[in-house]
């Protein structure tokens, strides 16, 4: 079955285009690695950690395949489809391994942690194992596997945060960047894989945070996206500098006050978690982007509550009225997902309904894939029929299309001060950016001189469902 992702980012997959910053690439390194991320933007961020532990051990960044001595694929187990997609690359990186016997593939991330050492079993060509809390120990259990042995870690931790551990920067603009500040997940929602991929939740020391935007600032990013599956419920308290525990709108606002013009953002939040101090904050800083993402799951009381999100409809549109009494112009986006057991007809309508009542400005629509192990595998039957799945989804995705045209037309007319990205994907004669309320604003260079991590004044003059059409503002 076909998933319908509206903005692809969440399932977006960058093969190997990569990569890294020029001066390592410039530099010698006699054996090289080639990695592939899948999966969530944690995942992208670990693999530049992951990067960053490989260099240390002498292993340069290579974007060619046919080059590298160790293949590695960042995985994903979310959906039954994401696993599908990294077998169909394994498929491609064995039949290099029949070429040259030297190279090594390693398996890391969410699907090492799911199939252990099942996964070598299942794929006899694959030499290493590694779940996303074992990467420092990639350099030894490299050189087990080039001795020939089989080479397996998925120990979860219950303090790995990889703080000390600066990221070597993948596939940047040099302008966005994202750092990741808690892994894990307690939360225990029926249908999710999380919790058992990537275990405990942990927050990452407040200082080492501030120290890598601040350095990242300090090397021209001008963008910064906050990342944890909950971050909300960022808490980092330590008993040896007795200073007070440190909240996610404490750190909101530190990593805020590191410059004016850097521009901060996070994700994901959990409707259950997000305060009305975090909101203030918002409000307080210009350079916080007035967007979060809110995901609803669905618009059902009884599914929630199957699903174990801890909320009711009321209360989850309870809290967009709070977000909007206190920050008028937020953009709010959404996760969605069609068909959970026992969801009947009434339940689908509810969540049509919610997302009418919310106004989504965009949403990620998934079907509801069973996942092994998780508590709605356990307890529930996957019973709504694939065609019924499809024909919901559809539904949801026909009105969210609807929703989303309907907010980017609110905005013609209006003006926006944005951080120009990189080129528009179809035209090189105009600028991508995006405005705070994360939607994407293309405009043409024009005569001006601008340059990627400049800022400027765009009005907004058409739109369509995906993109707000604009043209500079000149002073
Ligand atoms: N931590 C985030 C979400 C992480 S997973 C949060 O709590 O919001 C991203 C999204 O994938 C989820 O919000 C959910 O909509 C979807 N998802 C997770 N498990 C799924 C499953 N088994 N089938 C279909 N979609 C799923
Ligand atoms: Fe999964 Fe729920 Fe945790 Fe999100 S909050 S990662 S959906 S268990
Ligand atoms: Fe996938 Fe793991 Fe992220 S399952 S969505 S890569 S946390």
């Amino acid at each position: 079955m076909e998933e319908l992702i509206l903005d692809k980012k969440q399932d977006e997959t960058r093969q190997g285009e990569a990569y890294a910053p020029a001066e390592l690439l410039q530099k010698k390194f006699e054996q090289h690695f080639y990695i592939e991320s899948y999966g969530c933007q944690m995942n992208f961020a670990d693999s530049e950690v992951v990067a960053s532990i490989l260099q240390g051990a002498g292993f340069g960044p290579t974007r060619n395949q046919e080059e590298a001595d160790l293949i590695f694929i960042n995985t994903c187990s979310i959906r039954e489809k994401a696993e599908q997609t990294v077998r169909k690359r394994l498929t491609t990186f064995k039949s290099l391994k029949r070429k040259k016997k030297t190279l090594l593939i390693g398996v890391l991330g969410c699907m090492a942690e799911r199939l252990k050492s099942k996964f070598l079993e299942e794929e006899k060509l694959v030499d290493l194992v590694v779940g996303p809390d074992a990467y420092r120990s990639l350099p030894t259990l490299i050189e087990e596997a080039a001795g020939g042995q089989k080479a397996v870690n998925v120990l979860l931790s219950r303090e790995e945060t990889y703080a000390d551990i600066a990221p070597v920067r993948l596939d940047s603009n040099g302008i966005s960047a994202f750092v990741s500040i808690m892994r894990g997940c307690n939360n225990m929602c029926s249908f999710c894989v999380v919790p058992f991929t990537r275990g405990r939740e942990r927050s990452r020391d407040t200082k080492s945070i501030i120290q890598e935007c601040t350095d990242l600032y300090e090397n021209g990013y001008r963008e910064i996206t906050l990342l944890g599956q909950n971050v909300d419920s960022y808490y980092y308290s330590t008993s040896q500098d007795q200073l007070p525990p440190v909240t996610f709108a404490n750190l909101l606002e530190q990593v805020a006050r590191i410059a004016p013009d850097l521009l901060v953002r996070f994700s994901t939040s959990h409707p259950k978690d997000i305060t009305d101090e975090v909101l203030h904050t918002m409000a307080n800083y210009e350079n916080i982007c007035k967007y979060i993402h809110l995901p609803v799951q669905s618009g059902s009381s009884r599914i929630l509550q199957l699903m174990n999100r801890t909320y009711t409809r009321e209360w989850y549109m309870a809290k967009v009225d709070r977000i909007r009494s206190i920050l008028p112009d937020c953009g709010i986006s959404a996760d969605i997902i069609a068909g959970f057991c026992t969801e009947e007809e009434k339940d689908h309508l509810e969540t049509l309904s919610i997302m009418e009542y919310c106004k989504y400005d965009f949403s990620y629509m998934f079907f509801y894939s069973e996942r092994p192990g998780t508590l709605a595998a356990r307890r529930y039957t996957d019973d709504v029929p694939e065609e019924i799945k499809k024909r919901r989804l559809e539904e949801i995705v026909a009105l969210q299309s609807k929703l989303s045209l309907e907010s980017n037309q609110r905005d013609i007319g209006k003006s926006y001060r944005v951080l120009i990205e990189g080129d528009s994907k179809k035209d090189k004669a105009a600028w991508k950016a995006r405005n705070s309320q994360n939607k994407v604003v293309v405009f043409p260079k024009e005569n001006h001189s601008y340059k990627i991590g400049d800022f400027v004044t765009v009005t907004i003059t058409a739109c369509t469902q995906g993109t707000l059409l604009g043209t500079i503002v000149n002073h």
